[in-house]
């Protein structure tokens, strides 16, 4: 630090508080000549690295550097011919690096490990560079995350076939990123995918190639075989040619939640596995007993790390009403005191925005907030003019509905709000589409407990921020997408289950051929028809069908067995409803739960004749096959009733003086649409562990042989289960099923039926992002190990992880 010269007063000696105040912040900036010689050896320019080599593209584009302004990097334009060869050596390279032991692919990740620590200077003078931020924050958090990653996933490298039995690696992976956090996020999505023995096309931002491409030569140095890591440089155009390429088995995003809703549109029906990290609006709560000093360094971490360019950023303070004005005093008074300015300064706070149409973006919402009422404030100092650079900035008077209080700024920019009780502070977090992160800050930990679960989001901290660790699972709530990186809750995104892989496709059925089955498709008719009132079952209760109207259920043979009714868009509506209602059953403990499934299997016993002769009047098997049927769904209930309160977290170990929590939380209210074959057990294979894990379903039971879950509800209506924890409407599955896949109120929608099907499920989910699992392909539902399992449960739930630390 220079000191400047004390204020010459009536005492010629000043105190020492007189001199504190008086210092002033010299420069300190970090050396980046290496840096920028790596980049003149290259002359400026970048191609791809495809299939172990550069190749050099047809065209560029400008890379520039944030705090300048100025031309840091020429960097290929990626074409979809630069994309095919890529996916191309990427499938050349899959077999024999599947063929490796687990040994072998350890060996590598901490080959990448131990280059990135190697190089750590470097990779973090290049990120500050080519995005701005501080080298503080490169040198000691991005970079040492990344190491830490490639460490972690060494580790599950070597552990995958005794920790993941029965599961192999997609395939050929596609890989999208951001410019926020460019190698961070690149070792997010190839550490876990290297691990599970994928292979790679990762495309960086546009904005931020230069660590991507560094990287790449550190594969190249440590031998990694070609073919295994590929980088396609490019823009949206590129990144969409990836999303797109048919020899691409899984899509991994991170990015903004438009971006995102495209891709989930564009992979609709490909059978491609899909993850999403998209963006946030995340709550800092602060209650009234909160240490305020503390609250005060966790917002300048929770907004201004990284110029608030955080997909969790901390971006709405709410206040309990008590300690607002003295919060907002305290942080105007630190907002004064930050310093924005080269981000190879040592000593900065917060560097430069990543390019003119970011901070274009973040000063139109700005004004947008004044414009619609609320008050800005900023310190009294200039930031620089020079390069892309924007103050901290503090907003009050916000209305909770106004623009800046709804969407992302990502920048900056902090939005503050006040409360008066826990649930107006629960109300006011969870008012926002979005649900990636939430801090509570209160010194009771009962209470900042309390909240957590409720607060709807992946990730929340207690009494701190931003913090992350590759042993911890990362990522969102509704439509701040879906999946997780880190830890063993992320390693599953990059494996698939052997069985589901290697499945027979079904023959397809027409799922409108029950109200007409043509006479010649008959091979059995066994019983009389049964006259039935056709009902659907709604909160609870048997409920007719708003249309009126019912389908006729045939046999085989084309009899007439009986009648359901025809639900449709109004029914499935009543029967969201009924199910949002029964929220209760979510907060049943493990045991409750268990017990009613106890029940249901022990009242469908007793019928078990009854329905197997059902089974079989409606699919034409003999009685016996039917008996099968209704044993296995027995031993299924038995199986989910065991689950219900075995399916734990789990307690990471996160390089903390705390714990962090892994929470299995029910994902809310599931469509599910069930297979055809086994009409029975279908439904019961995936009603039953998203109700023994919390969830509330409206199912829409196979459309050719929808009685078994008519009988079904009737077994329902005696086992002491809640009114609108499983709703059944009957009807014609794929378009009720598409109805359910629109409806906001729907969390998740499982399909089992056709891939035409499937693929209307999946674009109509992108408007509020839901999860959705999707079969076409035949699955043994009497198999348990096809039909059951850790697979249905890891589904049925998302992970909150609540980070605790502790001690004075
Ligand atoms: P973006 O979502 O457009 O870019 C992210 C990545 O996706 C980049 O690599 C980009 O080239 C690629 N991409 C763009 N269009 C694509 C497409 N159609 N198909 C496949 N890939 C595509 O984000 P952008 O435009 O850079 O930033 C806009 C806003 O998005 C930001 O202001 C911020 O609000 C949000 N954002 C959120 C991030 C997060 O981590 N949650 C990260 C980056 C941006």
């Amino acid at each position: 630090m220079a000191t400047t010269t004390p204020p010459a007063g009536p005492s010629a000696t000043p105190s020492v508080r007189e001199l504190y105040d008086a210092m002033s912040y010299g420069p300190a900036p970090e050396g980046d000549a290496p840096v920028r010689e790596w980049i003149a050896r290259h002359d400026g320019t970048f191609g791809h690295y495809i299939g172990g080599q550069w190749v050099a593209g047809s065209s560029t584009f400008d890379v520039l550097e944030p705090a300048t302004g100025k031309a840091l990097a020429q960097v290929a334009q990626g074409t979809v011919a630069d994309v095919d060869v890529a996916v191309a050596a990427a499938r050349a390279a899959l077999p024999a690096w599947q063929a490796l032991d687990d040994h072998a692919r350890a060996r590598w990740i901490y080959a990448l490990a131990r280059g990135i620590q190697k190089h750590a200077r470097h990779f973090a003078v290049l990120e500050t560079i080519d995005n701005g931020k501080p080298i503080r924050e490169t040198r000691d958090i991005d970079i040492p995350l990344v190491a830490r990653h490639f460490y972690h996933h060494a580790g599950w490298a070597q552990l995958l076939s005794s920790e993941f039995p029965n599961h192999h690696a997609h395939g050929v992976v596609g890989q999208v990123i951001p410019w926020n956090f460019p190698l961070l996020m690149l070792a997010w999505k190839v550490a876990p995918a290297l691990a599970a023995g994928n292979t790679i096309v990762l495309k960086p931002a546009e904005y931020t190639p230069l660590t991507a491409i560094r990287f790449a030569e550190l594969v190249h140095e440590v031998g990694l075989p070609p073919g295994v890591f590929n980088l396609v440089t490019g823009d949206g155009s590129t990144g969409a040619a990836i999303v797109a390429h048919d020899g691409i088995d899984k899509i991994a995003f991170t990015g903004s939640t438009e971006v995102g809703r495209a891709i989930r549109v564009a992979t609709a029906g490909s059978g491609k596995g899909l993850s999403l990290e998209l963006g946030g609006k995340s709550p800092f709560i602060v209650f009234e007993d909160a240490d305020l000093d503390s609250v005060v360094e966790g917002v300048v971490d929770a907004i201004w790390f990284n110029q608030g360019q955080v997909c969790c950023a901390g971006s709405r303070l709410l206040v309990q009403e008590g300690v607002a004005d003295r919060l907002l005093a305290k942080l105007r008074d630190r907002m004064e005191r930050l310093r924005v300015g080269s981000p190879l300064d040592k000593s900065v706070d917060m560097g430069a925005i990543v390019a003119p149409v970011q901070l274009e973006r973040i000063r139109a919402l700005c004004q947008q907030g004044i414009d619609e009422g609320a008050t800005c404030w900023q310190p009294s100092w200039a930031e620089p003019k020079d390069g892309w650079f924007h103050p901290p900035t503090l907003f009050t008077d916000v209305a909770p509905s106004a623009t800046i209080a709804q969407v992302e700024i990502f920048g900056p920019v902090l939005v503050s709000m006040t409360f008066r009780t826990p649930e107006e502070a629960v109300a006011l977090a969870n008012n926002t589409p979005f649900g990636l992160a939430a801090s509570v800050w209160s010194e009771n930990i009962n209470l900042a407990l309390d909240v957590a679960p409720k607060l709807k989001c992946g990730v929340v901290w207690i009494n701190s921020t931003n913090l992350f660790d590759a042993s911890a699972g990362f990522g969102g709530y509704r439509e701040s997408g879906f999946g997780r990186e880190g830890g063993r809750e992320g390693l599953w995104e990059y494996l698939t289950p052997i069985k589901a892989h290697e499945a027979v496709p079904l023959p397809v059925i027409d799922a409108t051929a029950h109200v007409d089955t043509d006479e010649d498709t008959v091979h059995v008719a066994a019983l009389p028809a049964i006259d039935r009132t056709p009902k659907l079952f709604i909160g609870g209760k048997q409920a007719r069908p708003d249309s009126g109207y019912s389908l006729t259920v045939r046999a085989l043979s084309g009899r007439a067995v009986g009648e359901v009714g025809e639900g449709n868009r109004k029914d499935i509506r009543n029967a969201v409803e009924a199910a949002q209602a029964a929220g209760g059953w979510a907060k049943l403990s493990g045991h409750q739960r268990a017990q009613i499934l106890y029940y249901i299997a022990e009242n469908l016993s007793v019928r078990a004749d009854e329905f197997a002769q059902r089974i079989a009047s409606m699919t034409g098997d003999a009685i016996v096959a039917g008996q099968v049927e209704v044993n296995a769904t027995i031993s299924r209930l038995f199986t989910y009733a065991a689950w219900a309160d075995k399916h734990d977290g789990a307690v990471h170990d996160v390089p903390l003086r705390g714990v962090a929590l892994a929470m299995h939380e029910p994902i809310g209210v599931v469509g599910v649409a069930c297979p055809d074959p086994y009409p029975l057990l279908g439904l019961v294979s995936l009603v039953a562990p998203l109700v023994a894990t919390g969830n509330r379903v409206v199912v829409v039971p196979s459309a050719r042989f929808p009685l078994a879950a008519t009988d079904f509800y009737s077994v329902l209506e005696t086992s002491d289960l809640p009114a609108g924890v499983i709703n059944i409407v009957t009807g014609q599955r794929d378009a009720l099923a598409r109805t359910l896949a629109d409806h906001d109120d729907v969390d998740a929608v499982w399909y089992f039926g056709s891939r035409v099907g499937a693929t209307a499920v999946e674009k109509a989910s992108a408007a509020n992002l839901k999860r959705t699992w999707t079969e076409w392909t035949g699955r043994e539902w009497l198999d348990p190990r096809a039909g059951e399992g850790r697979e249905f449960l890891r589904r049925a739930v998302q992970v909150k992880n609540i980070w605790i630390p502790y001690g004075e």
